[in-house]
């Protein structure tokens, strides 16, 4: 844990959403097939000639409205059929990246999967040499880091879980970390022991999705059974005090996603987002994108809407920054970097 820096106390409420734009950020949780804008899908369209079932952009932004997660995986995994080559795949990253620069984030952890596109005759190698030649230009190209996390599909079956790690496995130097992304009501983490606890083996950090809309015994499990190191989402922790101490205890940190949370309707109102009470607790959040191009917004828009909602301050704006450095898989020496060109915004804003 950290001690707040005294400075903080001292920044004027109404500067709270300058310093949100200008704090340095990571970002933990972002699945870049989310970030796949409309323009850019129509582009790709027209280069691979793939027809798109909607007349045009407007259409297509337009039907961009959601029950649940299974409403929106089903218009997301039709996104994901213009991606053909290893290029797309670099300009789509290329594209995200350039988006999370003007957001200050200088360092963000991609998830990705290839089950997805292997589904469509795509192999795992031309995925992940592109999003990877995306993440090795970053530093030149967009002045911050970037590395890749695997997730698997939950829907799926953990034998094709176990394919699509053996896939990925002569590509092993390119990938960080293993999730779980998909369908989670239904799809418990148990189901997929086996081929984390082999993840693990490998030298994978480990991560999975739990408690967006699956119970709070799919958290205790994704960290007791699949012993991952974060949990993607995780508000359902809210409603398990026996939880919420473990949280704590252990300082795991949760990657939560307000605006996803409200387009996918785990929330009525960003006003009712747990995410301060959460802070408030001591549980270590951190604030995500998830899917900005279906959610209306990257991750600046997701700490502006998420402070104009709630009464939140500079303290909790320093705690969620923070939070995403020391959360993060980079090394001691970046993170020591980070924090410090984070206190040094702070206390230009002091
Ligand atoms: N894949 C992309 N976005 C997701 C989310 N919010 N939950 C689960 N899987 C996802
Ligand atoms: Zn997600």
């Amino acid at each position: 844990m950290y001690t707040l820096p005294s400075f903080v106390h001292h920044i004027p409420a109404q500067r709270l959403p300058d310093l949100l734009q200008r704090m340095p950020k990571a970002e933990l949780h972002m699945h870049i097939e989310g970030s796949l804008e409309p323009e850019l899908m129509f582009a790709m369209a027209a280069r691979n000639g793939v027809a798109l079932p909607y007349p045009s952009v407007q259409a297509l932004r337009e039907a961009y409205v959601f029950d649940n997660l299974q409403s929106f995986l089903d218009v997301y995994h039709a996104g994901t059929l213009v991606l053909k080559t290893e290029q797309d795949f670099y300009d789509m990253t290329s594209a995200y990246l350039a988006r999370a620069q003007a957001d200050q984030v200088l360092h963000t952890e991609i998830f990705f999967d290839t089950q997805t596109h292997t589904g469509h005759g795509l192999s795992a190698e031309v995925v992940i040499n592109g999003l990877h030649r995306a993440c090795i230009d970053a530093p030149a190209r967009f002045g911050m880091t970037a590395s890749l996390i695997l997730c698997f599909l939950r829907h799926l079956s953990e034998a094709e879980a176990f394919e699509s790690l053996e896939q990925a496995l002569p590509l092993r130097d390119k990938i960080l970390g293993i999730g779980l992304a998909s369908s989670e009501v239904g799809h418990p983490p148990e189901k997929f022991a086996r081929v984390f606890a082999r993840a693990r083996e490998l030298g994978f950090r480990l991560v999975a999705h739990a408690g967006e809309e699956g119970p709070p015994a799919y958290i205790w499990s994704a960290l007791d059974v699949l012993k991952v190191e974060r949990i993607d989402h995780g508000v359902r922790a809210i409603e398990d005090a026996a939880l919420m101490q473990r949280l704590v205890q252990d300082r795991v940190p949760l990657t939560v996603c307000p605006l996803s949370n409200l387009k996918l309707r785990v929330v009525d109102t960003l006003a009712q987002h747990h995410l301060q009470r959460l802070l408030d607790a001591g549980v270590m959040a951190t604030v995500n994108s998830d899917d900005p191009a279906y959610f209306g917004g990257y991750l600046t828009e997701n700490f502006s809407q998420t402070f104009a909602a709630l009464p939140m301050t500079a303290a909790h704006a320093y705690a969620l920054a923070r939070n995403s450095f020391d959360a993060s898989f980079i090394d001691e020496g970046a993170r020591r970097g980070h924090v410090a060109q984070l206190d040094a915004v702070f206390e230009s804003f002091a």
